[in-house]
């Protein structure tokens, strides 16, 4: 008798596209065997605003991906993104029962972390271990089996929007999926795109997408702090269409396939054709005028990052330096104008870690979709905690799960 392949499927619900990402579970790790891309017209800055249009993107998106793979999607890991994310540290502390460290004690103190006060409009999307002290020793991973009499916790707890995450729940039910998992987009994209070696050394991880741009700082293996703006590459396209005068699909054809997000590095006698809105005749302006309109909105984009940066205290704390990812950051010159805004080394990240269509998704626009994927791969068994009994929204956030990162 063969056995019914496993399969794990990610979606990502971004603000300029769905795409949907099947993974095949092999004895080496996955392989992506399906990939499914749809515009997204019901999305603002990351957050659902219109039902009936999400459900219809993700429809298409997930039969694309069905039908590439052959297979049937029933359950989901989705992403979630948006200026309603918000991260912040948690510490916890208990006396140990037993003077040895048991998986229960870290449940508990992984809990007591947690018991913050947290809005009723809020519900704690992750909890992630960073380290444990055991007696005032800290830098401790598992500290299973190690003896002592206090046992403390310091954790990064995640939380989000109610609403903003039911109602992405409520289009992928619409859509005839369940879903397995929300998670965070940078704790799935940092997946398919870090290294353990830059985890662990301290690396700034930058997702940049149409309407947002999503960090995490990772250092010591664990992430240390998640930050978004409401700010991507959909605004890098108004301001073409403001500056030219034409429409944001031109826009956004123009920035797609001329755009350069430094000045200097453009020759400066090339020359590109701009279709005018108003039945008027088409313009030839030079490369470099698009150019001075791109950079000092990417560069502004940059600027708000290295703020976020300094303000999380890690700027000198990650020398493995930044790796950018999502659609926006396909455009040329921004690894050079991120190296030059953020004072790092920065190199470009896309998705790699799995066999398949390795071809089709070596692509930025789909470091969210497969980090899912793997994301979902890694933590399918994990155990749950809730934190919130008093759940208005229990039969969704029951499934969410409060991760024991790497721990077990
Ligand atoms: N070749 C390219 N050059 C410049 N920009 C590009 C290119 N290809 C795609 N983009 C831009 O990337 C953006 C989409 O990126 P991505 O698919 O990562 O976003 P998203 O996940 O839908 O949005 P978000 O994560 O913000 O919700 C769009 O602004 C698009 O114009
Ligand atoms: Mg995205």
């Amino acid at each position: 008798m063969t056995r019914e392949p496993e399969l794990i499927v990610g979606l990502d619900v971004g603000t300029t596209k769905v795409c949907a990402v099947v993974g095949e579970v092999t004895n080496e790790g996955v392989d992506i065997i399906g990939v499914g891309s749809h515009p997204s017209y019901g999305l603002k800055r990351g957050i659902v605003v219109n039902i009936e249009n999400t459900v219809q993107s993700i429809k298409s998106a997930v039969q694309e991906a069905e039908h590439m793979a052959g297979c049937e999607i029933r359950t989901v890991f989705a992403g979630i993104a948006g200026g309603h994310i918000k991260g912040i540290s948690g510490h916890g502390m208990i006396t140990l029962r037993n003077r040895e460290v048991t998986k229960r004690d870290i449940e508990r103190v992984i809990e007591s972390a947690s018991a913050l006060l947290i809005p009723v409009d809020r519900e704690i999307l992750h909890v992630i271990p960073q380290e444990f002290i055991v007696d005032g020793q800290g830098g401790i991973k598992d500290p299973v089996g190690i003896y002592g009499v206090k046992l403390e916790a310091k954790v990064h707890i995640v939380t989000g929007q109610v609403t903003a995450a039911q109602n992405l729940v409520k289009c992928i039910h619409r859509a005839g999926m369940d879903v397995a998992d929300i998670v965070l987009e940078q704790l799935a994209s940092n997946e398919a795109v870090l290294t353990p070696d830059e985890r662990e050394i301290g690396v700034v991880l930058i997702d940049c997408g149409g309407g947002t741009t999503d960090i995490a700082i990772f250092a010591g293996g664990s992430i240390r702090c998640t930050e978004n703006l409401t700010l991507g590459g959909d605004h890098v396209d108004r301001d073409i269409a403001l500056g030219l005068s034409t429409s944001l699909a031109e826009a956004k054809r123009l920035k797609e396939k001329y755009g350069c997000a430094m000045v200097d590095l453009v020759p400066p006698d090339e020359k590109i054709e701009v279709t005018s809105v108003g039945g008027r005749r088409p313009r030839v302006i030079s490369r470099r005028e698009l150019a001075m309109i791109i950079e000092p909105r990417m560069e502004e984009i940059f600027s708000l990052v290295r703020r976020e940066i300094v303000k999380s205290g890690y700027d000198r704390l990650v020398p493995a330096g930044a790796v950018i990812t999502g659609g926006t950051v396909i455009m040329e010159g921004t690894v050079e104008l991120a190296e030059k805004v953020l004072g790092m080394p920065v190199r470009l990240g896309m998705p790699s870690q799995v066999g398949g269509l390795s071809d089709i998704i070596a692509n930025p626009i789909y470091s969210t979709g497969v980090g899912l994927v793997l994301y979902g791969m890694r933590y399918k068994g994990d155990k749950k905690i809730r934190i919130r009994d008093e759940n208005i929204f229990k039969k969704v956030f029951d499934s969410m799960k409060n991760w024991f990162r790497e721990f077990f």
